[in-house]
């Protein structure tokens, strides 16, 4: 059984194989937190976002769609304030020279901690027949004083980063003994801060043209329309607006594969609520987001809410749908009630008036609002990750099998003939010709079935139709299930109206 960190590598190396993510540029080598999706991972990625829009945009009355340009007015940032505060506090190590950042190395300091209790309370749970966890953690000395250090840890921590306190950082980080990864040292550099957005000039001459910046959030296209989509729309509160599109973070710490990039895609939905009414919406978006992961059938246990305790300065509640990624429990979606702060820095900066005329109460106020925002390729690698299974057969022999939901996978079916003779490829492409106007389907002539069917089991077809000598005679073929392998014979004419079903 492989550990954690080789199932991951083992997981990246099958993206590659399947045809799902490359490394970008990679016949130069690659280029730092950048990857391409190839013909599996396009459809997926297509998937995930459909599934998303779908649900936002189709299934609710009251949600509307965007697409804003990723260049904007360079005092959207201002306003927004990520020109002052959207930084990261850096470190870099004298004899390495390797840049990290300051809050992930202790925040791996912390998970090393935490390692040890997991391997304590492991050990306990082999030696304990009936072995009650929670009762272990609070009686166990060694793993009760772990847990003392880290609430020691966390609380200066966080003290630190809400004082913006650099030189406290450094000091903590000294204290804690962090050394680099590559050197092994601890001869640290201050911690200074660094801006996250990718700066570049509009106009083709950089003399004297205006900076401006690549997006780091979709979030602000919306708020920055919200008057244009109101008016047009005829829009009445609460109501939505979602978008999907690319951000860029010049992240320092980009690593854990598609997990944290440098260019990336995000699904975002602003919820524009009556003022005093946010903290319902907020209850409503947390338990609707759940649901959207959990209806894809990934087991709950994989899902859990870390709720915000200290919150943004204009926020006043935040939580993240955190996912067991195979790095551990991670942040996948944040959702945020996040006032009226938005609107009204735009207001500010822009001089003008962004406010909602309410009939009933005949007034006019600056809506609050709830943010839900997920990362397209955070969303992909928690599917990815989730799906991705080696099993051992009955024969002994290993299958690897990616147990996409169904209605994510790239292709739903392919169509195999048993042989490439006696006039079976021909029906498989009358059967090909007649599901693709429904379908992503594959045809796949090649090789025994048995091979055939294992490669569709690792690119996570959940449907494979074989057609033989039988189906001449009767015009059935034989279905092969992806995950439990079942087989079982449908005639043709059934086939597309039982796919829908089993898709539906
Ligand atoms: N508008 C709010 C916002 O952007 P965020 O927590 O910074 O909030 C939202 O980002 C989501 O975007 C995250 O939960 C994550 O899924 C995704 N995300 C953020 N930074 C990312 C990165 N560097 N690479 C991939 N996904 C990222």
């Amino acid at each position: 059984m492989a550990n954690n960190e080789d199932l991951f590598k083992q997981i990246i190396a099958h993206a590659k194989e399947y045809g799902y993510i490359f490394p970008s540029s990679e016949i130069y080598d690659g280029l730092s937190a950048v990857y391409d999706y190839g013909q599996n991972g396009v459809e997926l990625k297509n998937n995930i976002k459909q599934y998303w829009w779908k649900s936002m945009v189709q299934y609710h009355d009251n949600i509307v769609g965007l697409d804003s340009a990723i260049f904007m007015h360079p005092t959207i940032w201002k306003a927004s304030g990520h020109v002052d505060a959207f930084n990261d506090p850096l470190i870099d190590n004298k004899d390495s020279k390797k840049r990290y950042r300051a809050d992930v190395l202790i925040e791996d300091h912390i998970q090393k901690i935490e390692d040890k209790i997991t391997k304590e309370v492991e050990k306990a749970r082999k030696r304990f027949e009936n072995f009650d966890e929670k009762m272990f953690r609070e009686t166990n000395g060694r793993v009760l004083q772990h847990q003392k250090e880290i609430d020691d840890i966390r609380e200066r921590f966080a003290a630190l980063m809400n004082a913006n306190d650099l030189a406290g950082l450094k000091a903590l980080i000294e204290e804690l003994g962090i050394v680099c990864p590559v050197s092994g040292t601890r001869n640290w550099t201050d911690v200074r801060q660094f801006n996250l957005m990718f700066a570049t000039k509009l106009g083709s001459v950089s003399d004297g043209a205006d900076t401006i910046y690549l997006r780091p959030e979709t979030a602000q296209g919306i708020f920055v329309n919200f008057l244009n989509i109101y008016k047009t729309g005829r829009m009445k509160l609460p109501f939505g607006i979602a978008q999907i599109g690319k951000a860029f973070r010049n992240e320092i710490v980009a690593r854990q594969f598609i997990f944290r990039m440098r260019e990336f895609e995000q699904m975002e939905m602003q919820f524009f609520v009556k003022p005093g009414e946010e903290l319902k919406w907020f209850d409503y978006w947390k338990q609707t987001r759940l649901q959207w992961h959990t209806d894809l059938g990934i087991a709950p246990e994989n899902y859990r809410f870390h709720d915000h305790e200290k919150l943004a300065h204009y926020a006043n509640a935040a939580t993240d749908i955190e996912f067991k990624f195979p790095f551990g429990f991670k942040e996948l979606e944040g959702i945020h009630s996040r006032t009226d702060f938005d609107l009204s820095q735009h207001e500010k900066y822009s001089g003008k008036k962004l406010r909602y005329f309410d009939p009933e109460a005949n007034e006019n106020y600056v809506p609050y609002v709830i943010e839900t925002s997920i990362g397209v390729d955070r969303m992909f690698l928690a599917v990815f990750s989730n799906a991705y299974t080696e099993e051992t057969l009955e024969d002994g022999s290993t299958r690897v099998v990616l147990k996409l939901p169904a209605k994510l996978a790239p292709n739903k079916v392919a169509v195999l003939p048993l042989v490439k003779k006696d006039g079976l490829p021909e029906i498989g492409k009358e059967i090909f010709d007649k599901l693709k106007k429904d379908f992503m389907v594959q045809y796949e002539d090649k090789d025994a079935i048995g091979r055939r069917y294992r490669r569709q089991d690792a690119v996570g077809t959940p449907f494979c139709v074989t057609v033989d000598n039988q189906t001449k005679e009767d015009n059935t073929v034989t279905v092969r299930e992806r995950d439990t392998m079942a087989q079982y014979r449908l005639p043709i004419a059934e086939l597309a109206d039982e796919l829908h079903k089993k898709l539906r």
